[in-house]
């Protein structure tokens, strides 16, 4: 995607929508916050082209997959994540705000601040925290992470959740996420890793349809295997004290809201919205791709189980 300012050019993997979108960014008040430097301009234009920098695309459906995804698991990866109140919070890629609600709530008393590349998205976030999070002071800003608009160790605490996976450059993103946390702040990541799915009933369709997501997102610069990477990619960064933790959804029959929420709604409905691209790249037919949907929908069915591990780490900057 290419995101442009009246001052510069930055080029980056995250293609979003086919239309130019104009946003104008809130610096003021979270200057005050969080001492930000001086906007470089109050506008920011993103042109972009086809989705295929962003596989997951930013449609209507994958923002209902946002908002199921991160609401069936709040508990799971939002617990032990503790904001003393005061603290300036940076939540980073916010998308339409399905984490910043969950952030809000658990976290009374913090000022948050949250930045997302996408101007339509971040719209939709707005929209969520006024509907979900009424009274909530949120400063949003329209932007790239790795070129933040504030100052040095603005931040006491960094939340990024679902947005390293997409990026081509990790370790660049964590470099410009160290600069704006306070010396002894906190930095927590919270990514996926689909090389943790398994499922019965066992099926070779269902596994060839994962891999095409894996690839098509491979193919657009990101990794959708970098839950394990976490710990390295964190360390080379310059962050101590790093700390993993695995979080397993495991959903069967007697977990009916973790099927509904977790194996339909959020993992099947991310690999079926893939169905186009991996046409179009040629990696498979459609009625290959077809039967690996069925038969993934049916590890959520009658006597189906669905394993996935999520990684949660937090890390301080020295
Ligand atoms: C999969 S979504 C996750 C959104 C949210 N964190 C959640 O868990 O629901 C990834 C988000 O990262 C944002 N993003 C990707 N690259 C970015 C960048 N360079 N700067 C800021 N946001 C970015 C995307 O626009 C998208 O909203």
């Amino acid at each position: 995607m290419t995101t442009t300012t009246t001052t510069t050019t930055t080029t980056t993997t995250m293609a979003t929508t086919t239309a130019t979108t104009t946003a104008t960014t809130d610096m003021t008040a979270a200057a005050d916050r969080a001492g930000t430097t001086d906007a470089p301009t109050d506008t920011l234009e993103y042109t972009t082209g086809c989705a295929s920098g962003y596989v997951h695309g930013y449609s209507e459906a994958e923002a209902r997959r946002l908002g199921d995804q991160a609401n069936t698991l709040a508990e799971l990866l939002h617990a032990g994540t503790a904001y003393p109140p005061g603290s300036r919070v940076l939540e980073v890629g916010c998308g339409v705000g399905a984490q910043t609600v969950h952030l809000l709530g658990s976290n009374p008393g913090m000022h948050l601040t949250a930045i997302d590349v996408s101007a339509d998205s971040l719209a939709q976030a707005r929209a969520r925290v006024a509907a979900l999070a009424p009274g909530a002071q949120v400063d949003w800003h329209h932007g790239d992470l790795h070129r933040l608009p504030f100052v040095d160790g603005s931040f006491d605490h960094l939340f990024v959740c679902f947005v390293l996976e997409h990026l081509a450059d990790p370790p660049a993103a964590l470099t410009a996420l160290h600069r704006v946390l306070k010396p002894g702040g906190t930095i927590t990541v919270v990514e996926g890793d689909h090389g943790s799915a398994f499922f019965h009933p066992e099926s070779a369709a269902a596994r060839a349809t994962v891999d095409h997501l894996v690839r098509l997102q491979t193919h657009a610069g990101g990794d959708s295997l970098i839950g394990r990477r976490l710990h390295p990619l964190l360390t080379e960064a310059g962050f101590r004290d790093v700390t993993v933790r695995p979080r397993t959804v495991y959903a069967d029959g007697s977990r009916p809201e973790l099927v509904e929420g977790f194996t339909r709604r959020t993992f099947v409905a991310m690999v079926e919205s893939v169905r186009a691209e991996a046409l179009a790249a040629g990696l498979t037919t459609a009625e290959a791709f077809d039967r690996g949907i069925a038969d993934l929908r049916r590890t959520a069915g009658e006597g189906g189980t669905f394993h996935y591990t999520f990684f949660k780490a937090s890390a301080v900057r020295p």
